[in-house]
């Protein structure tokens, strides 16, 4: 079973074939990077149209890569929601009209579950039920993942989600968009102690996440350190040593981690209460891309006794092999989505499950 995937939900404009919901036949990942940099974030306008421009041959690529002609094709999967809407109307409209010229089951796709599967792709399928772990740019959330059925959300951020926190804390320190790897790079310089940045955990039940905190926290921990009472923080952290700047990225990546783990634990031990306890955990998002978050997870999963899939680093970041993995149990089970779907910017995991908090 070929599925093509589409995704454009962000700032990658991407198409991939992927084989019975686990091999990738190719991946074609275009990143807008180089046309947001300037703007130290990402232009709804600017995406959009770079999608527009990109997306046939970026379709055509994928499947010459995989050495397929496009009747081949078992069905076209895209993300749908959540996203930028300019962004994800380009990759839906193109994938209808792909599907409907071919004749070809459509597919709608959640771009948050089809990270989690990531962690299926070029890996054997690991025991269910597992817990999923979601680490993006727009996204930090807790699922349950149950042998049958829907995911069932168990905490989310309240505010920012880690990776945005990262281009936030990296912007401040002067390192460019997007700052998350580049944030990365510069901790592995630093001294994680040597700055103590907050936990944010919102008491001792919550499963959600929040963020935003931290980024006020590094502001002024950048202004301390410059010894500068107020003004421009990325003005201020030039000024600073290199290895101070280290220390500050350390700190901060630190207290992220941390704070994640945390959760993760309590929602671990939350579903064994419930007598759900789960025998895997899948994990995907771009910060998941993070060395440190990675040695986090297989740690944790150690002591849970839980097995881990991790994505390949290249399936982390938003790619269109993701989407074809998560359509392809529907794909296969004969199931398939009408082409009058719409494109939705929101998540629909807006309300938790019973053992959510
Ligand atoms: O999953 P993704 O590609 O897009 C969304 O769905 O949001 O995640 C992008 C996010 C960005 O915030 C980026 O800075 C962050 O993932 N990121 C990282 C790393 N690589 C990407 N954050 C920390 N460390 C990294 N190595
Ligand atoms: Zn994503």
């Amino acid at each position: 079973m070929l599925i093509l995937g589409i995704e454009t939900s962000c700032d990658e404009t991407a198409a991939a074939v992927v084989e019975d919901g686990r091999r990738v036949r190719s991946s074609v990942v275009a990143s807008q990077h180089a046309l947001h940099a300037r703007y130290r974030g990402v232009v709804p306008e600017i995406a959009s149209r770079a999608h527009l421009e990109r997306i046939l041959p970026v379709v055509r690529e994928a499947i010459a890569a995989a050495g397929l002609s496009l009747d081949a094709i078992d069905g076209v999967a895209v993300g749908v929601r959540p996203g930028l809407i300019g962004s994800l109307l380009v990759g839906t409209s193109a994938a209808k009209g792909l599907a409907w010229g071919l004749g070809k089951p459509f597919l709608a796709v959640d771009h948050v579950e089809a990270h989690l599967h990531a962690g299926s792709l070029e890996q054997p399928a690991p025991p269910m039920p597992a817990i999923g772990l979601v680490v993006s740019g727009g996204h930090t959330s807790l699922f349950e993942w149950p042998c049958e059925g829907a995911l069932q959300l168990l905490g989310r951020t309240i505010d920012d989600a880690a990776g945005e926190a990262f281009d936030k804390a990296a912007a401040m320190l002067g390192l460019g968009h997007p700052g998350g790897p580049r944030l990365e790079t510069l901790a592995r310089e630093g001294d994680p102690e040597a700055v103590e940045f907050p936990r944010p955990l919102l008491g001792p039940e919550s499963l959600d996440f929040s963020f935003s905190g931290l980024k006020t926290a590094m502001r002024l921990a950048i202004l301390a350190a410059a010894d500068t009472p107020s003004g421009d923080p990325a003005a201020s952290a030039s000024r600073l040593p290199p290895k101070r700047r280290a220390d500050l990225a350390a700190g901060f990546e630190r207290a992220i981690v941390g704070t994640i783990a945390t959760k993760l634990r309590r929602a671990v031990d939350r579903l064994d209460a419930a007598g759900r306890r789960p025998c895997s955990l899948f994990a995907g998002g771009g910060v998941v891309a993070n060395e440190s978050l990675r040695a986090m997870l297989r740690e944790t999963a150690a002591a849970e006794s839980l097995e881990l899939r991790l994505p390949l680093p290249q399936h982390c970041l938003d790619n269109a092999a993701m989407i074809a993995a998560a359509a392809s149990g529907r794909l296969a089970a004969g199931e398939s989505d009408p082409l009058w779907t719409p494109a939705e910017p929101l998540s629909r995991h807006g309300r938790r499950g019973a053992a959510g908090s």
